[in-house]
């Protein structure tokens, strides 16, 4: 299928709603890295995610918990100096924002500050409204996320889809709404029904990207290392597999190992 695509020399969080707005889907990646952040951004990707998923990808933690404010820094600087183009946004990671708004506010300032970021994303919806509103005021873009909220895996305790019963859809567009309502710039729906993340897209005017919410929604976000074959023992039925990296890295790893102990490498030509 042909898709329709505008040449934008830098991605804003104006775009992002004027995707929409023009039925052009977003296309969002995570990175945390610069090396793999220049790759993605260089692919033409409009916003690449650093997720607090690093805490699993990288740092190979269960859960999202463990990771720290200064190592979402870390990661964000990272990918800052890579990019020419895209959107960047930087989860705020767990226990940075949950205790009061100005703790809050103090943690999206370190991260823009430090960073160079272009905008935070925060999970939750009411419960969290206060410390939205005090880092929105600040002139901080943030991005909502709503449905399956890792950061809250202890309270859920399971990764299933989450939203399946009347009350909690009902209170997931109310939420969606009023994240619209108070100023963010767009959310992430994590694993919900289609029907209704298409029905939250329709509710709203600002972006709904999606991971596990199907194709009617304004984009989907998926996690790099996930959608390269990087990672293998992850398999959720949203996840599209583009390549088997983790197969092809370890026969060319496994090979350069055969060699070094063959002394094949390095032969003639590689020797100075
Ligand atoms: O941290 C992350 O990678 C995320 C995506 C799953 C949306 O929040």
């Amino acid at each position: 299928m042909s898709v329709a695509k505008k040449e934008y020399k830098r991605i804003t969080v104006k775009t992002l709603v004027d995707m929409k707005a023009n039925g052009e889907k977003i296309s969002m990646l995570t990175a945390y890295d610069y090396t793999m952040a220049k790759i993605v951004d260089g692919a033409g990707i409009d916003v690449i995610l650093v997720g607090d998923s690093a805490s699993n990808v990288m740092a190979g933690h269960e859960t999202t918990l463990p990771i720290t404010l200064d190592q979402m820094i870390y990661h964000a600087s990272s990918v800052i100096r890579a990019i020419d183009r895209c959107l960047v946004v930087v989860d705020l990671p767990f226990g940075s924002y949950q205790s009061d708004p100005k703790e809050a506010l103090r943690s999206a300032i370190r991260i823009m500050k430090e960073s160079g970021a272009h905008s935070v994303k925060m999970e939750g919806g009411r419960e969290i409204k206060e410390s939205i509103k005090r880092i929105l005021n600040a002139g901080i873009p943030v991005m909502g996320h709503l449905g399956l909220t890792p950061q809250s895996i202890y309270k859920f305790g399971t990764y299933t889809v989450r939203a399946k019963e009347e009350k909690e859809a009902a209170d997931l567009i109310e939420d969606a709404k009023m994240l619209e309502r108070i100023g963010c710039f767009g959310i992430v729906l994590e694993k919900i029904p289609a029907k209704l993340a298409k029905q939250v897209a329709e509710s709203v005017s600002i972006p709904i990207i999606g991971i596990g919410a199907g194709p009617d929604v304004d984009g989907q976000v998926l996690v790099l290392h996930d959608m390269l074959g990087m990672t293998h023992e992850f398999n959720p039925r949203f996840l599209r597999r583009y390549m088997n990296l983790y197969e092809e890295m370890t026969t060319a790893i496994s090979q350069y190992v055969e060699d070094v102990k063959s002394v094949d490498f390095p032969n003639e030509s590689e020797k100075y």
